[in-house]
């Protein structure tokens, strides 16, 4: 079911759990993150970023694939098609090809600037039935060239932009994209209860899900997180899976050059990672 990411993440919120965010990059991907929640009768979002987006032929290409997927998988669980850190020119080609729900990354920029943008895009988002995240205070590590250091996000900035009718938002807590340094200092859950007391019921994005501890992660939603993104997990595993295909030669034997058996344990490899994620974040059983 084709849906916005609003209502399944004010369920989330209610019911202390937290839908995934999983980005995805081709058809496998897509198939495998679908699967794997219809098996598991879990809500998911679909993240694309631009860079992803571009790659997979355009945003239309692939609202239509997921769309089509959807139905002719037999998909009944509450899916989402979500841009990831979109520009605000992404975001409106995404409002324009379908997507169900967008995020608007105005971390970057002033909170005034960040503000006249996202108020611009939650009247938009919202003409059409599209659910919208906005982001305070950036996220850091490197995700499609876009590096930025993990800052702590501004409580009452945080206020301001979730006062503007936003359905997410995601606020910097020490969080970063890709791989954890040794020297990472956790998320800071002071920083984190600290926004939750000033935006209430606004259900909370984590970015960065690769690699945050258990634990880490319970406690975050025990504070309000409802969706936590992951990317980069997905694609160590699939890198690995694909590697031992071609370190055991597989592709030498009989028709193992065909890239469909060249796919399969990484998209085996993806299912198994998404698997992980929806146990770990509690949405199992919550479709
Ligand atoms: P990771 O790549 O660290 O899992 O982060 C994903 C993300 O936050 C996408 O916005």
């Amino acid at each position: 079911m084709y849906v916005n990411a609003k209502e399944m993440l004010c369920e989330a919120l209610k019911e202390h759990y937290a839908v995934a965010q999983i980005n995805i990059n081709n058809l496998e991907w897509t198939k495998a993150v679908l699967l794997t929640s219809e098996e598991l009768k879990s809500p998911i979002i679909l993240g694309v970023s631009e860079g992803a987006g571009k790659y997979m032929g355009g945003f239309k290409v692939v609202k239509e694939m997921v769309v089509s997927m959807i139905e002719s998988l037999g998909i009944k669980v509450p899916v989402a098609l979500h841009l990831d850190h979109g520009t605000y020119e992404g975001a409106k080609k995404c409002l324009e090809a379908g997507f169900s729900s967008i995020m608007f990354d105005g971390s970057h920029y002033s909170i005034d600037e960040n503000i006249k943008l996202t108020k611009e895009l939650v009247e938009e988002s919202h003409k059409m039935n599209v659910s919208i995240e906005a982001e305070v205070g950036a996220i850091g590590g490197e995700e499609d060239g876009v590096k930025a250091k993990g800052e702590h996000a501004n409580p009452e900035e945080c206020k301001l932009i979730a006062d503007l009718g936003i359905d997410f938002l995601a606020a910097g807590i020490g969080n970063i994209h890709g791989k954890y340094p040794d020297d990472w200092e956790g998320l800071s859950f002071d920083t984190l209860a600290k926004v939750k007391e000033k935006v209430g019921n606004m259900p909370l994005v984590l970015h960065g899900g690769t690699g945050i501890p258990e634990d880490m992660i319970k406690k975050a939603i025990d504070l309000g997180v409802s969706k936590i993104n992951v990317n980069t997990e997905c694609q160590l595993s699939f890198a690995s899976a694909t590697r031992k295909y071609f370190e055991e030669k597989k592709d030498l034997v009989g028709k193992g050059y065909d890239p469909r058996k060249i796919l399969a344990p990484g998209y085996e490899a993806i299912k198994e990672t998404v698997k992980e994620k929806l146990t770990l974040f509690g949405s199992i059983n919550k479709a």
